[in-house]
């Protein structure tokens, strides 16, 4: 049967492009600093986002991971958005790998405020944990693709410097954000102290990602690579695989945008489906099933027909588009969701 895969950027496959690159990738090994294909994806990305110097890691969860780490010791706390991934997604891994807690802070569509932050500062007393670290996620992934305006993420960065806190980005979907803002990736990154960045997302590669900082944050964060147990050998082949996703894949990304549009405004029109069209800003479709049916059961009918989602609450449902479909893949989903949601 024919399946139509919404459930997220990440299940691509490489393309007969992206597999040459790799498999004419030079290559040696990385933990010695010797592969000259991932030092070349390293300083592309440091040059696309503005930083000193940028490290290969092999998940975006382990870039977050090595930064709250990085800006933290353990008892201290991470601000952020309740929706965020390194909250929600990451397995805990904040209080097991850097014994932090998170004080969350309810989003508007996973935006912060400064007045937010401000508020969620703690007096000083020695019985309270300190602030010393503020995460933003751009595009926001449990917000539905929600990307953060400049200005924001400019004016949390004084708020964070004010009080003496790290500031990173989860840049998972930075791409995304900066195709469908016209604002660069480059000037997104400017305010942070890291930025993490991710190449298996909607960029197509099987694996990886990029945190980037200062040079001195940098070393550092090899450090903990190592220690996280990130260390990698041979791994120019999935660095090509970088490189050629960066050269060749960003521009289109606009036609997943074009592909959530189209299947946000099918979904619209179905009777079971509560959807925001204006919260469509990226690739990512949010909705809730009305009608009684849970998310679960939406999805075993959906899966029945050739239709793949992923539930995000008890009646929202998550579907995500992708480079490996194309506008008719959408149309045809959309005309087997109509037995099911209609
Ligand atoms: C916003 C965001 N950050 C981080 C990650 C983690 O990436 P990985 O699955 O490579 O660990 C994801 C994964 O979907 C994500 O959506």
């Amino acid at each position: 049967m024919r399946t139509i895969d919404l459930r997220s950027d990440t299940v691509t496959k490489p393309d007969r492009g992206m597999l040459d690159a790799m498999m004419a990738a030079e290559v040696g090994d990385d933990v010695f600093g010797e592969d000259p294909t991932v030092s070349l994806l390293q300083e592309m990305v440091a040059d696309l986002l503005g930083k000193e110097e940028a490290l290969f890691v092999p998940t975006g969860t382990m870039c977050n991971q090595i930064a709250v780490r990085l800006h933290t010791s353990p008892s201290d706390e991470v601000l952020l958005d309740a929706g965020s991934h390194i909250r929600n997604y990451e397995g805990g891994a904040a209080a097991a790998l850097s014994g932090v807690q998170l004080f969350p802070i309810p989003g508007e569509r996973g935006i912060i405020s400064v007045s937010q932050v401000e508020a969620s500062i703690r007096t000083g007393y020695e019985w309270e944990p300190r602030p010393r670290l503020l995460c933003v996620e751009n595009t926001h992934n449990k917000a539905g693709g929600t990307i953060y305006p400049l200005e924001r993420i400019i004016e949390l960065g004084d708020t964070a410097r004010k009080h003496g806190m790290g500031y990173h980005m989860d840049g998972a979907r930075i791409w995304n954000a900066a195709v469908a803002s016209g604002t660069s990736e480059h000037d997104f990154a400017a305010p942070f102290d890291t930025v993490s960045v991710c190449l298996s997302k909607g960029l197509g590669t099987p694996l990886g990602s990029v945190l980037a900082g200062s040079k001195e944050i940098m070393t550092d964060a090899r450090r903990y690579r190592k220690l996280f147990g990130g260390g990698m050998r041979q791994i120019g082949y999935i660095a090509a695989a970088g490189i050629y996703a960066l050269n060749n894949n960003r521009t289109s990304l606009a036609l997943d945008h074009e592909k959530a549009q189209l299947l946000a405004r099918g979904l619209d029109s179905f009777a079971s489906v509560d959807i925001k069209l204006s919260n469509v800003e990226t690739n990512i479709a949010i909705f809730d099933v009305v009608g009684g049916r849970t998310a679960l059961q939406v999805l075993s009918e959906l899966k029945d027909k050739g239709v793949q989602m992923v539930p995000f609450g008890p009646h929202t449902i998550r579907a995500t588009t992708h480079r490996d479909l194309t506008m008719s893949d959408i149309e045809f989903a959309l005309d087997r969701a109509k037995a099911v949601l209609n």
